[in-house]
């Protein structure tokens, strides 16, 4: 059972969702590490660089953790393959040598997107810099007795814009070209199955690749415009759709999430599932679920999480967040009534 974790990365989009969720319940110690900066600003962060590999050795000899998840570097990171690489290195020879168990985060990207869909047993075949770093990473981590290597995809939140709409959003608003490509194929993540899937894996003795991603394939056109009417952004007139010829991303990613599902009590919810409404989630003791637009006089609310204390946070429309303890119904700030549906 894993009682002291750390993540790396908990400055970043996934890592801080993973932080908040750990700081709601974990029954354990934990730690999470960051580079630049520290958004959170909890008391368990730590500024890391991952390159230094004598100083993730202390850090983590020092912490001693059971459980390492490693989310840091991604493809918006400054001197990206050195982070991705020879930071994964540092933190699975660290991770070894504490006999901590290793949750890598890998992606979809590192494949060359003519094979789809990809199982578990897909050899890497990049075809560019990110794609070639993290299949160079998944292949350190898992040279560690005890990991798992997530092959997960587009990541998305309903109550904090992920990276990638957030960029969309920014050039639409400022009368910048965007393109949506259709014939790019992905299976988007909701960040709350991605932490809950993470979490899980903790505890489980599965080792090795995993695909853990959303069980609906989609367009990068159908996704962009999915998240773009949830976010309410109109304004598209320098949006256009076309086909990515390029050749410089994969064009079909799409992934087999079959063994996840039969493995995982995580659901791998579909990006239609998530945005459609009144979906549940359920993760062992930690449950969620996301609600559109509840009728009457009940708030419009996007998400509800329950957390393993019974904290509820509902996220409201306008993205301020309530907290409350799970009694049915309760009464958040400003006076708005939230129930919690029924079949909670
Ligand atoms: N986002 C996606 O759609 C997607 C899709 C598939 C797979 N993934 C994988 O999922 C993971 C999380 O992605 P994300 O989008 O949440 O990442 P992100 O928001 O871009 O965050 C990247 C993190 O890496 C940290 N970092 C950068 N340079 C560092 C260094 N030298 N030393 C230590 N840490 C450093 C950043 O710290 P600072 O911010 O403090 O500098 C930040 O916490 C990544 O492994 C990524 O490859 C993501």
């Amino acid at each position: 059972m894993t009682r002291r974790l750390l993540i790396t990365g908990g400055s970043g989009y996934l890592g801080r969702h993973l932080v908040r969720r750990v700081a709601a319940g974990w029954p354990g110690a934990w730690r999470y590490t960051t580079f630049s900066a520290d958004p959170l600003g909890r008391p368990q962060g730590a500024r890391l660089d991952l390159r230094d590999g004598a100083a993730v050795a202390r850090f983590v000899a020092g912490f001693a953790p059971d459980a390492i998840i490693h989310t840091a570097g991604s493809n918006t990171t400054p001197d990206m393959t050195a982070v991705i690489v020879d930071g994964t290195r540092h933190v699975a020879e660290a991770a070894a040598r504490a006999g901590a168990r290793l949750v890598h985060l890998s992606t979809d990207s590192i494949f060359g997107g003519d094979r789809a869909p990809y199982d578990e047993s897909a050899p890497p075949a990049p075809l560019n810099e990110y794609g070639r770093a993290k299949a160079a990473a998944e292949a350190l981590a898992l040279a560690h007795p005890n990991a798992v290597a997530v092959r997960t995809s587009l990541i998305y939140g309903l109550e904090e814009m992920d990276n990638g709409t957030a960029w969309m959003a920014a050039a639409l608003r400022a009368g910048q070209p965007v393109t949506l490509f259709t014939n790019q194929r992905r299976n988007p993540v909701w960040v709350e199955t991605l932490v809950a899937a993470c979490l899980e894996l903790l505890d489980l003795p599965y080792r090795g690749v995993l695909n853990v991603a959303g069980r609906q394939t989609l367009s990068r056109a159908e996704f962009g415009l999915r998240l773009l009417d949830w976010w309410g952004i109109g304004k598209r007139d320098t949006l256009s759709l076309a086909e990515d010829t390029s050749g410089r991303w994969p064009v079909d990613c799409a992934l087999n999430v079959g063994r996840a599902g039969g493995l995982l009590q995580t659901p791998l919810l579909g990006v239609d599932e998530v945005l459609g409404g009144a979906v549940f989630f359920a993760s062992g003791p930690r449950l969620a679920l996301s609600a559109a637009e509840p009728s009457g006089s009940i708030v419009r609310f996007r998400t509800v999480v329950i957390y393993e204390d019974v904290t509820v946070a509902v996220i409201g429309e306008d993205g301020a967040t309530a907290f409350s303890n799970l009694s049915g119904c309760f009464q958040p700030a400003r006076g708005l009534r939230v129930e919690v549906p029924k079949f909670l």
